[in-house]
């Protein structure tokens, strides 16, 4: 039996590998450490929440103290780290969010965990989850891999570049046992409509514009958010001590494309005449210091794992509208409130 620390477990690929965890692993106690930010939303584990092995627990990964104690307290053996400050356009307005969060944040986990297991690392574990933003932007050609030097140009993504350096800082000085992945753009249920994706399918759902930034020629590439925990949970098992495993969805698409299929799938699903949503494109000032392009080689994970992702993205794209169209409730109970202030500051006052 395992005492897992899942944290951020209440958001959006925290909660699919919280489920994941549960469900899979009965005999394991799963504990999701979550501050329930805006991003955060215990309505994404309503499927889970009852289950014997699941346990929650509402704290702040800054307050180092705390952190100490509940390390003490639940004498959790491994950590799956997830918590952090996601969004890139938040990161512009606000930084100091970002470093308190996903660097002190961190920092605060590392020591409960390296002073709670006293040295005694057989069975434990410290798997912490980034961003394959550390690594900046690419040209036209290429992938990053694991050995890609680091290039981080947004606070978001130098305060994930940051975090990862103490990580592995804490297994070179203090041997802590640790594991790193490095992920590209995510997609799927329960993502906060502040991102690209949801942001879109609930605009076109009220018939508001669809800010593009810049010309929409940036590239992502984009993965299913149930094969990236199907990747945490292999790189979690079978992941070497030390290592980074880089997680990719080898499935490019310029800004613009994407948005064009997507406006296509929303008017079928609303029954609008073709072309509907399209003319709700608007092209807006482009973010600052917007990275180019993203591409990921996940070769490592997929031989050395045997790692690939499941769902092909004409269909992820299809069951993920299909998802937020069902759960409209979902998308309006998150994007009341303070919601609104953000996105008024975010393309109102552009
Ligand atoms: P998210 O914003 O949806 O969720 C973050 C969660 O962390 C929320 O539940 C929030 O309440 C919690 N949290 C924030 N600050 C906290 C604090 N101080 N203490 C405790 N909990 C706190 O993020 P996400 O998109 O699910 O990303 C999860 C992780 O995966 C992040 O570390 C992110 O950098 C990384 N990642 C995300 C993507 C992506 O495409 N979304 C891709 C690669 C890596
Ligand atoms: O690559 C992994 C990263 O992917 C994660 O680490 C981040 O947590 C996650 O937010 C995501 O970052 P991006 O900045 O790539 O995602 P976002 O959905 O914000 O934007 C995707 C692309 O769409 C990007 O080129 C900016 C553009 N965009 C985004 C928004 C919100 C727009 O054109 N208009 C918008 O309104």
């Amino acid at each position: 039996m395992k005492k897992i620390l899942i944290t951020g477990g209440a958001g959006f690929i925290g909660s699919h590998v919280v489920r994941l965890f549960v469900n899979k692993y009965p005999q394991h106690q799963i504990y999701n450490l979550d501050k329930l930010t805006y991003a955060g939303n215990l309505f994404n584990l309503t499927d889970i929440e009852k289950k014997p092995n699941y346990h929650f627990i509402k704290a702040d990964i800054v307050d180092g103290e705390h952190m100490m104690k509940l390390f003490e307290e639940y004498k959790f053996d491994s950590v799956i780290h997830l918590a952090a400050e996601s969004h890139v356009d938040r990161s512009i307005s606000n930084p100091m969010e970002f470093v308190l969060t996903n660097v002190i944040g961190t920092v605060n986990l590392l020591n409960a965990a390296r002073h709670n297991w006293q040295n005694d690392f057989e069975g434990k574990r410290f798997y912490h989850i980034s961003t394959d933003e550390v690594y900046g932007s690419l040209g036209a050609v290429g992938f990053f891999t694991e050995t890609t030097s680091y290039d981080p140009h947004s606070p978001y993504s130098a305060s994930k570049a940051s975090s990862d350096h103490m990580v592995r800082a804490y297994h070179d000085t203090y041997n802590l046992p640790i594991v790193i992945s490095n992920c590209s753009n995510n997609y799927g249920p329960n993502q906060f409509p502040e991102k690209l994706i949801p942001l879109f399918i609930n605009n076109i759902r009220h018939n508001k514009s669809l800010p593009v930034y810049g010309k929409g020629e940036n590239i992502r590439d984009w993965l299913y958010v149930v094969d990236h925990a199907r990747a945490i949970d292999v790189i979690f098992h079978k992941g070497m001590d030390g290592e980074t495993y880089n997680i990719g969805g080898n499935n490019e698409w310029k800004n613009i494309d994407l948005i064009k299929v997507m406006c296509k799938i929303m008017d079928e699903k609303l029954g609008r005449p073709t072309g509907t949503s399209e003319r709700l494109i608007t092209y807006v000032k482009d973010r600052a210091g917007h990275d180019m392009r993203y591409a990921i080689d996940s070769g490592k994970l997929q031989r050395e794992l045997d790692w690939t992702p499941s769902l092909q993205f004409e269909e992820g794209i299809r069951i993920t509208i299909e998802w937020y169209l069902t759960n409209q409730e979902w998308l309006d109970e998150v994007t009341s409130g303070n919601y609104l202030k953000y996105y008024e500051e975010q393309y109102v006052e552009r």
